[in-house]
């Protein structure tokens, strides 16, 4: 699956491509993450707020129309950027396109001059925690009921000038 996936960024379609592309994935945004947590992917991103980029991924044996099977989401402040999603969709997980995806991630941000990558994670969401790990990042604190009560919070921080 994950060799046969096209990673592009909403700013690079035009105005109904990016609002058709937004709504599919805040479909799956509500399908993945409790209400208080799901990100808001209003058509506003892609108007007014060239600081947050976001990426999607689709087949590209299905051609531009097939659907979103991930997306992530990033904003930018000169060096440090604050990576709020990487998602999968359900049914396209364990087949290598969340990994593709993050590398996709940390190239992009590297060439635009980015230093550190800061993100926070509910420590009971394994397999994030465990693909951020595999790219570089390490956890530098925690904070208990960040999320709601009983649901902790993960700070995790990849340094790219240290080879990441
Ligand atoms: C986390 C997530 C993005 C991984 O995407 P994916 O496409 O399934 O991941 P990949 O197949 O590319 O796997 C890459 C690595 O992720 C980790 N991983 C993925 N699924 C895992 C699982 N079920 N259990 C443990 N580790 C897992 C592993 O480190 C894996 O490397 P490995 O194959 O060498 O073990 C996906 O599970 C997801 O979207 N989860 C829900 C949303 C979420 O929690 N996002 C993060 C918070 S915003």
């Amino acid at each position: 699956m994950a060799n046969d996936v096209v990673i592009s960024d909403i700013h690079s379609l035009n105005q109904n491509q990016a609002f058709e592309i937004l709504s599919q994935i805040a479909r799956v945004e509500k399908k993945t993450f409790p209400a208080k947590e799901a990100f808001s992917f209003g058509e506003e991103l892609w108007k007014k707020k060239p600081n947050t980029r976001v990426l999607y991924v689709t087949s590209a044996t299905n051609g531009p129309s097939s659907s979103v099977l991930a997306y992530a989401v990033y904003v930018r402040q000169k060096g440090v950027a604050l990576l709020h999603k990487v998602c999968v969709a359900e049914p396209y997980r364990r087949q290598g396109v969340g990994q593709k995806l993050m590398t996709y991630v940390r190239h992009r941000l590297q060439k635009e001059g980015c230093q550190y990558v800061q993100l926070w994670v509910d420590k009971a969401r394994e397999p994030a925690r465990s693909l951020y790990l595999r790219n570089g990042f390490e956890e530098r604190e925690e904070i208990p009921d960040y999320y709601a009560p009983g649901r902790t919070g993960i700070k995790m921080v990849l340094d790219l000038e240290c080879g990441g």
